[in-house]
């Protein structure tokens, strides 16, 4: 650990307060003890912090981050522009997409009706409409590579290919990742008036599980196609043999809370290189080895690598946890990434009982946030701006995807509804805006030309017209009923994340603790932890003895220090940790002084230790809820009371509740309070 820390709060009158890297003195902090109440805000050994007024302007440079960008429009950044090499597929539509904002992206027209001059590039576009096949399932990594070795065979090459396309090329892998966040460039889209300090994604917001779902089809379309052209390099019985195996190609995924691979690291993303089956000069199979495209992806120059910020802008690889070396050290992801595990487990369940699609898509992107946070260990997949470049990104939101379609499956009545609207690339937001199912989904065109939006995604049944499904949303199904598919997929939820389920009927106490924070008070990344036991060494081991889960903020990107002011929180189960420690009960006394002897949590912001008291908007805070369970395999537990709130486990302690308001109707940077998005219409939650 570094011998200085740093962190400095300050205020700024229209934006509330912000708190950039600057001195800091050294402490040796230990995590906040609940037990000890209030005396845990003064016991904590170190300097306070310096709270100093600031203007907007360009800071740093952060040690781990680089130069942090004034918030304000006096920094510059660097405006690319589309290669000219793309190559035509469609022509583009006349009609202008609907951008609600003063300035709206000049979007490509076609080459008559275009008033404004365009590269040559921009006159065509490939709509993303994934495998050109018939359906087939997205498979588990590890199940993929075990029972079809040739279709496993076919990823890997096609994968390579992708990854060694020209960085010109909008279906290779550095275009397709570069959507997510950084080099901050349009796809597909022209010149424009774009905000060039954040990517396409949305996080924190209603579209979350919807925007990756074109994303993830994206590369799908890119890997299928690859796959076919490569398969029909082989001659004979092998290019016969391949060319099924390239049909039947799809993206994989890792189930991060799975009962048998539980949240290790799939093995094959963790090894350097790999044995792949190619075509020799004559299209005769022979074996060879590769760099494997699942452990890393290889920038092809340095120029590639400039716009990324630092660090990444010096390294020509991803890495995980990287060293001062840049080597990499998935198996600190991997041990990270497991002792979350138990937690992952429940909380994912817990999202499949979400009484909203809002509350759903927030309970599954913070379970998706941790596993940023743990895989990523200040490499790639910590950033926003960088993460999509490291592989194993695509096999993360693959699992995503497939929990999305398994909620949808089983509650076909929910979908998004209007909620406060979060700015990408190419739709800034103005105040008060908001994300609906008509919102378009940038930069992605259907078929049609049309920009993909959340109501062409629903109901589950589209994912088989995108020709592919899941194991427990199977291809098979589409001759089925809706309800055939719920109880179908219902069945597989329990076989899989509900270990230890009662068979019996009956109500008991599902135990959680909330974690919240305007995630615009602190820039860049951080996370805050929370053990069940006195962790030993949190600020160099965070995911060590202890752990139970974490809300994770990703920073968006050595560009991009500061987020729209916006309440994030995360609903950790505790049952699980509870019931490994012999404790778990009912009985709300028995549990609350169990959770005040021994809950801890910490907060760790861009790799520095940071103190809840300093902070104006983290709070935490536990609440039970009644949950009543038939005990039926095909049937999901559900709510029978609202959150009740225990002040008396975090009253009085730095960032505990005084109010349930402090939690259910928090406050903001700016003083005023907001109901967190996902909770607006939602039922049941307030109490
Ligand atoms: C899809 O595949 C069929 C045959 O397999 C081919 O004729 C057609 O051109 C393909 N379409 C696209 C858009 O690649
Ligand atoms: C809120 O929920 C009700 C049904 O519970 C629905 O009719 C209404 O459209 C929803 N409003 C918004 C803004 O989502
Ligand atoms: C919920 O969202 C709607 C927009 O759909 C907004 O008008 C309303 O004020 C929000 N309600 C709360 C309680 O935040
Ligand atoms: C905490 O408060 C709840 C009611 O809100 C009560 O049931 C519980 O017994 C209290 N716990 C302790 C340790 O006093």
């Amino acid at each position: 650990m570094r011998s200085t820390t740093i962190l400095t709060l300050l205020s700024i009158s229209s934006i509330g307060v912000l708190a950039i890297p600057a001195e800091y003195k050294p402490n040796n902090a230990d995590p906040v003890k609940l037990k000890q109440k209030r005396a845990a805000a003064i016991s904590v050994p170190g300097q306070p912090l310096t709270k100093v007024p600031v203007t907007w302007q360009t800071v740093g440079p952060n040690p781990t981050l680089g130069t942090i960008r004034s918030p304000v429009g006096t920094a510059t950044f660097p405006v690319y522009t589309l290669p000219t090499t793309t190559p035509p597929v469609y022509t583009l539509p006349t009609t202008t997409p609907g951008y609600g904002y003063s300035t709206p992206p000049t979007t490509l027209t076609s080459k008559t009706s275009a008033t404004k001059s365009t590269s040559s590039s921009s006159s065509t576009y490939t709509p993303v409409v994934g495998a050109n096949s018939t359906c087939a399932n997205r498979l588990k990594i590890e199940v993929l590579q075990k029972t079809d070795p040739d279709q496993f065979n076919m990823l890997l090459l096609a994968w390579q290919k992708v990854q060694t396309d020209p960085d010109s090329n909008p279906f290779g892998h550095y275009q397709l990742a570069g959507i997510h966040g950084a080099p901050y460039v349009p796809w597909q889209m022209g010149p424009g008036s774009y905000d060039y300090s954040r990517g396409y994604c949305t996080h924190g917001s209603a579209l979350f599980t919807t925007w990756h779902r074109p994303y993830l089809l994206a590369l799908e379309q890119a890997l299928f196609n690859a796959a076919i052209a490569i398969a029909n390099t082989f001659t004979g019985t092998a290019q016969t043999q391949y060319l099924a195996a390239a049909n039947r190609l799809r993206l994989p995924y890792w189930d991060w809370a799975a009962p048998d691979t539980q949240s290790y690291l799939p093995a094959i993303t963790m090894v350097t290189t790999v044995t792949v089956t190619k075509p020799d000069s004559f299209g005769n199979p022979v074996s060879a080895v590769i760099n494997n495209p699942l452990f890393a992806y290889n920038f092809l120059s340095s120029s590639s690598v400039a716009p990324l910020g630092s660090p990444f802008s010096s390294h020509l690889s991803t890495r995980r946890y990287p060293d001062a070396g840049w080597n990499d050290h998935s198996a600190s992801a991997s041990s990270s990434m497991q002792s979350g595990f138990a937690a992952r487990v429940s909380s994912t369940y817990n999202a499949f009982l979400s009484t909203s699609y809002n509350l759903f898509s927030n309970r599954i992107e913070g379970v998706h946030d941790g596993v940023h946070g743990a895989t990523g260990g200040g490499g790639d997949m910590s950033m926003v701006s960088v993460s999509a470049f490291d592989p194993i990104f695509w096999l993360h939101h693959c699992n995503v995807d497939r929990i999305m379609a398994m909620f949808q499956a089983t509650q076909p009545s929910y979908w998004v509804t209007p909620a406060s609207a979060v700015g990408t690339f190419a739709r800034p937001v103005p105040p008060n805006t908001i994300d609906d199912t008509t919102s378009e989904l940038y930069p992605f065109r259907r078929a049609d030309g049309s920009w993909y939006k959340s109501s062409h995604l629903t109901p589950v049944s589209t994912i088989w017209g995108m020709k592919y499904g899941y194991a427990e949303v199977p291809c098979s199904y589409q001759t089925k009923t809706p309800t055939d598919l719920d109880t179908f997929t219902t069945t597989q939820i329990n076989m899989l994340y509900a270990p230890g389920r009662p068979s019996t009927p009956g109500t008991s106490l599902d135990w959680n603790v909330r974690l919240l924070i305007d995630q615009a008070e602190i820039a860049g990344g951080f996370d805050i932890y929370v053990y069940g036991v006195n962790p030993p060494n949190p600020y160099t081991n965070p995911y060590g003895q202890g752990f139970i889960g974490s809300l994770s903020s990703m920073s968006m990107g050595a560009t991009d220090q500061y987020k729209q002011s916006r309440i994030r929180f995360v609903d950790i189960s505790l049952n699980s940790y509870l019931q490994s420690y012999g404790v778990y009960s009912s009985d709300p006394y028995t549990i609350t002084s169990y959770l005040t002897k021994n809950l801890y949590y910490t907060i760790i912001a861009n790799g520095q230790p940071c103190y809840f008291q300093d902070l104006q908007t983290a709070k935490i805070g536990v609440y039970s809820r009644n949950v009543y369970d038939t005990g039926k395999i095909d049937s999901l537990p559900y709510y029978t009371s609202d959150n009740y709130y225990y002040l008396n486990v975090t009253q009085g302690v730095p960032g505990g509740i005084k109010s349930v308001q402090d939690i259910t109707y928090p406050v903001k940077v700016d003083g005023s309070r907001e109901i967190p998005w996902a909770e607006n219409n939602s039922t049941g939650i307030q109490s």
